[in-house]
């Protein structure tokens, strides 16, 4: 089965969001019913190019025939590869494969590869992309909430390594990114509220109006319709700006951080598991930098941070440390994990803390032992 899109549905005029990076400069298009569109965007920008299609298995039922069908119409060649869903094709293997399946289908410099999917894909083809014949351009057609405010967007690629996630990358910047809302519709309502929680992130580190408005109109973002692309329009938007900033995350661009360090050691000491998903992960690391901040003086408001923490839980995200199921680390554990996410310099650790919300800001100096006192009292809570 795939997403139903009743012909009336189709957003006759798709929002275009620019990413602007001089030569690498590419339009993220979003609405409705737009994966039909796919060849023919294709056609106009790579004339005569044939397309590699990847996707996992998930997409492959709802998405892929679709898509294989606009390519067709609009006289894209394309052949495909399927790989299994889910964070276990980031690896070296299904990298291998990928590459050799690519050249042996003779797609040459000058064709293209369509990554058709979630943040897995997504990584996993625009890897492949970058380097197979020195360079391939690629299309990233996101089928995940997640991945369609954030992961298609701005050119990090990657696979894992046995010593960490995403630690074999590159940046490569697609050349389009097609975002169809009606795609999520299939999406299982755990994932999309997992994306969603990165859309709150927006909200939080940049714009407050924006939250204010996911506060209103939430059911609406997960019900779909014309609020869902709006969000993730707004959430584009803020993302192509600070990519256009600061394409190589040497200043800028780690406020998308926001919530990720507290997240990621969780999600580390879960072991990646579907225990809690990413998204689940950085919400409560979102409510944690907002509670962390409002202790330190002259940040944000303690109100503030039960503002934020309220509407993550009315959506049903989990937003403390004792929503996690299953045994919870250690305080040494979760202390040993962010001390690898994070450089620590002489016990000073790099986080993102918060003014208020909408300001979020980089804060090098904040102390190991804090961060240690603050958990502490965070795990206690069970
Ligand atoms: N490159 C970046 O900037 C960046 C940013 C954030 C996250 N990531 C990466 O993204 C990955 C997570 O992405 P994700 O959350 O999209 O996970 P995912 O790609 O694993 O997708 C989640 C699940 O949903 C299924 N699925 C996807 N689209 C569907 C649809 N339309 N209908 C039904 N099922 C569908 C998938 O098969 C999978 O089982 C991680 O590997 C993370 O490292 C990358
Ligand atoms: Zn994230």
């Amino acid at each position: 089965m795939t997403a139903k899109v009743r012909p009336e549905d189709v957003t006759p005029d798709p929002t275009i969001v620019q990413v602007s990076l001089g030569a690498r400069s590419y339009d993220i298009v979003i609405g409705r019913g737009i994966l039909a569109t796919l060849g023919a965007r294709i056609a106009a920008l790579r004339s005569g190019a044939r397309a590699y299609v990847v996707t996992d298995d998930n997409v492959a039922r709802y998405a892929l025939p679709d898509a294989e069908a606009s390519l067709a119409r609009a006289g894209v060649g394309a052949s495909r590869t399927t790989v299994p869903p889910g964070e276990a094709s980031k690896s070296y293997r299904v990298f291998e494969q990928l590459c050799e399946a690519i050249i042996a289908a003779r797609i040459e410099r000058g064709d293209l590869v369509v990554a058709l999917g979630g943040g897995v894909i997504g990584d996993l083809a625009g890897f492949t992309a970058a380097v197979v014949r020195r360079g391939l351009d690629y299309v990233q057609v996101p089928t995940t909430l997640l991945a369609q405010v954030d992961s298609s967007v701005g050119g990090k690629t990657a696979i894992d390594s046995a010593h960490g996630k995403n630690l074999i990358g590159a940046f490569h910047q697609p050349i389009l990114v097609l975002a169809d809302t009606a795609l999520l519709d299939t999406l299982p309502e755990r994932e999309f509220r997992a994306g969603y929680a990165e859309l709150v992130k927006y909200g939080l580190l940049g714009d407050a109006t924006f939250f204010a408005w996911l506060e209103a109109h939430w059911h609406e973002v997960f019900s779909g319709g014309p609020a869902r692309e709006e969000a993730v329009a707004i959430a584009c938007r803020a993302k192509a700006a600070i990519v256009a900033r600061d394409e190589r995350e040497t200043g800028d661009r780690a406020l998308l951080n926001l919530g990720h360090t507290f997240g990621h050691a969780l999600e580390a000491a879960c072991g990646f598991s579907d225990r809690l998903l990413h998204g689940e992960a950085i919400s409560i690391g979102m409510a944690l930098a907002f509670e962390f901040s409002a202790r330190r003086q002259g940040l944000v408001s303690k109100a503030d941070a039960a503002r934020v923490v309220r509407h993550l839980t009315e959506t049903g995200l989990p937003t403390k440390i004792k929503d996690i199921p299953g045994p919870l680390p250690s305080i040494d554990q979760l202390m040993q994990l962010i001390a690898q996410d994070k450089k620590v310099r002489r016990g000073m650790l790099t986080f993102i803390l918060v003014r208020g919300i909408g300001a979020a800001f980089v804060e090098a100096g904040v102390e190991e032992r804090e961060v240690r006192t603050f958990l502490n009292e965070k795990l206690a809570e069970r």
